[in-house]
């Protein structure tokens, strides 16, 4: 019967109050209040996700009682014209609800923006002055979400510490991705930003962590007694994390190309999953317990090995009257890049509960679909009493699970079922969580989530620093190697399943992908 009426959000905060682990009103408690300033104001994430996601707390009564939103960024541009900016590009879960301009009016007139330079300590200052005369008379807590290029952060993060941060309440800093592209720029990067912020104050953001399936990976383990038993070498065969999406790099080369899909995706993304996935059943909900954890397991990686690695890129090619460019035609790539778009890689854990099961990546762009998921294939049934109705390819009967991340999330578990009749055929069926018929309400956007903690200063859905070093730890000698010994990309069609290697890495370890 679905959630009762009540929206996700409002679920949430329902039981968030009622657990009290997480006091939700402590940040709009009487006497204070928040700033948010979204640093990158004018580019594309803080139009298409984060004023949006922001907009949708406040239509949800999430954001505290008083807050402030400021948008910060180079361009020139009035209030008026950030107000204009933020409703006429905003699209987001909640535009067909009812009020939703009434409400989109009261937004507007919390949010003003501030131009400047992100070197400049006078232009913070500024902005500084303009945040004061909105908290007058409140506790003041501040958060700066650094929506630019990874080269302006730690001058931003200097600025606003230096002249802009709380004097008596908290500054928090939502740092997005990349944070570095190796071990080292990724250190180094964190070297700087603790010279002005403590690590509480620093969320890096992964937006996977805050969708809801990823989110639900661990209720799904450790809340059924039904799973968690089997989460293991004994009965897990393999376990696959698959992205992909029917696009190519369109307007985003210039980025991508310096680093490719390993960084874009893998290192970050696809291995928080499987951290999540893999991890000890943590202490407690705490966000150190459950980070203690994920760390533990990307220390017990075994290095990965280039064999286990292939890579490959998308080549122009013509569907349905139409040209779809190759990666190097984008005008933004240089004609000889040898960046992937593609990987696909066997990873394996070094412990007790995972020695020998392969973990296998795939991440693509400009592929034939777009999606995310994490399938699990059990071993086969040993003594299968069945198995001459499967013939000769056991693989047929195995079991899987799949959480199906994106689009239309789902779980689901294939079993074999006997097809109904006076025969005895078997078939495989599932047994399916569509979300969207058992959750009607739309799912918040991973946005929401990740903004919602970073103001309650929940830090279980950012990335500690030491997980990083471990994740760049894991990747960077293979890109390294990668790199240093130019190995070509295998090229594949624009739109297609892929470089047909992803095929073979698979088989080596008796895989076969879903
Ligand atoms: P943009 O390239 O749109 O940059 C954001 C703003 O930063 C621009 O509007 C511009 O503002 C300023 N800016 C851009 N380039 C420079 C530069 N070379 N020097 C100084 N300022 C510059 O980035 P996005 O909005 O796409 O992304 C922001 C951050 O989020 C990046 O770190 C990106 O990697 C990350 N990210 C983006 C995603 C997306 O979907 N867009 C997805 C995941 C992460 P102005 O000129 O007005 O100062
Ligand atoms: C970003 C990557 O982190 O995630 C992009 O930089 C990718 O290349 C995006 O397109 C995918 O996010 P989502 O939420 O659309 O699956």
């Amino acid at each position: 019967d679905g959630l009762g009426g009540k929206s996700s959000t409002e679920e949430l905060v329902e039981n968030r109050m009622k657990d009290g682990s997480v006091p939700f009103s402590e940040p709009g408690k009487a006497g204070s209040t928040v700033s948010i300033t979204v640093v990158g104001a004018s580019g594309d994430l803080a139009r298409k996700k984060i004023f949006p996601a922001l907009f949708a707390l406040f239509y949800e009564d999430c954001l505290p009682e008083h807050f402030t939103i400021f948008g910060y960024a180079r361009s020139k541009m009035s209030d008026e014209e950030l107000r204009n900016m933020i409703s006429e590009t905003l699209t987001c879960r909640i535009d067909k609800r009812e009020n939703c301009s009434d409400k989109m009016d009261q937004f507007l007139q919390r949010c003003f923006y501030h131009s400047g330079q992100y070197n400049s300590e006078e232009n913070f200052s500024e902005l500084d002055k303009k945040l004061k005369e909105k908290e007058v008379g409140r506790l003041p807590n501040r958060l700066f979400y650094l929506s630019i290029p990874p080269n302006i952060f730690v001058d931003v993060v200097r600025c606003a510490s230096h002249c802009a941060s709380s004097a008596n309440g908290w500054t928090r800093v939502i740092v997005e991705k990349p944070f570095g592209r190796d071990l080292e720029s990724s250190g180094e990067l964190t070297r700087c930003l603790k010279q002005h912020l403590s690590e509480d104050q620093i969320f890096r953001i992964d937006h996977y962590l805050g969708k809801e399936l990823v989110e639900n990976l661990s209720v799904l383990r450790f809340s059924n007694l039904v799973f968690e038993p089997l989460w293991s070498r004994n009965y897990i065969r393999n376990v696959q994390l698959i992205f992909s999406e029917n696009f190519g790099t369109e307007g985003r080369g210039g980025y991508f190309d310096n680093y490719g899909i390993i960084r874009d995706i893998m290192q970050n993304h696809l291995l928080q999953i499987l951290a999540l996935f893999a991890m000890e059943t943590p202490v407690s909900l705490d966000a150190e317990d459950i980070r203690n954890e994920k760390v533990k397991v990307l220390r017990s990686m075994r290095p990965l090995q280039i064999d286990d690695l292939i890579v490959g890129q998308y080549k122009g090619h013509s569907a349905g009257g139409k040209f779809y460019p190759g990666y190097t035609e984008d005008p933004t790539v240089p004609n000889d890049s040898l960046t992937p778009t593609f990987a696909a890689a066997a990873l394996f854990i070094n412990n007790a509960r995972w020695d020998g099961v392969p973990f296998l990546m795939k991440a693509g762009k400009a592929l034939h679909t777009k999606g995310a998921e994490i399938r699990v294939q059990f071993r086969h049934v040993p003594g299968n009493l069945y198995k001459r109705n499967f013939g000769t390819d056991l693989d047929k009967a195995t079991n899987e699970l799949v959480l199906r991340v994106q689009p239309d999330e789902a779980i689901y578990l294939r079993i074999n079922n006997k097809v109904p009749g006076l025969g005895m055929r078997l078939d495989r069926s599932d047994l399916n969580l569509l979300y969207k018929t058992r959750y009607p309400k739309e799912i918040p956007d991973a946005y929401e989530r990740l903004l919602l903690d970073a103001i309650e200063g929940e830090r279980r859905l950012f990335i500690r620093s030491d997980e990083l070093d471990a994740a760049w730890a894991l990747f960077t000698p293979l890109l390294k190697e990668l790199e240093e010994r130019k190995i070509a990309p295998e090229l594949y069609p624009y739109g297609s399943r892929g470089p047909v290697g992803a095929h073979y890495l698979a088989a080596k370890y008796n895989v076969r992908w879903g």
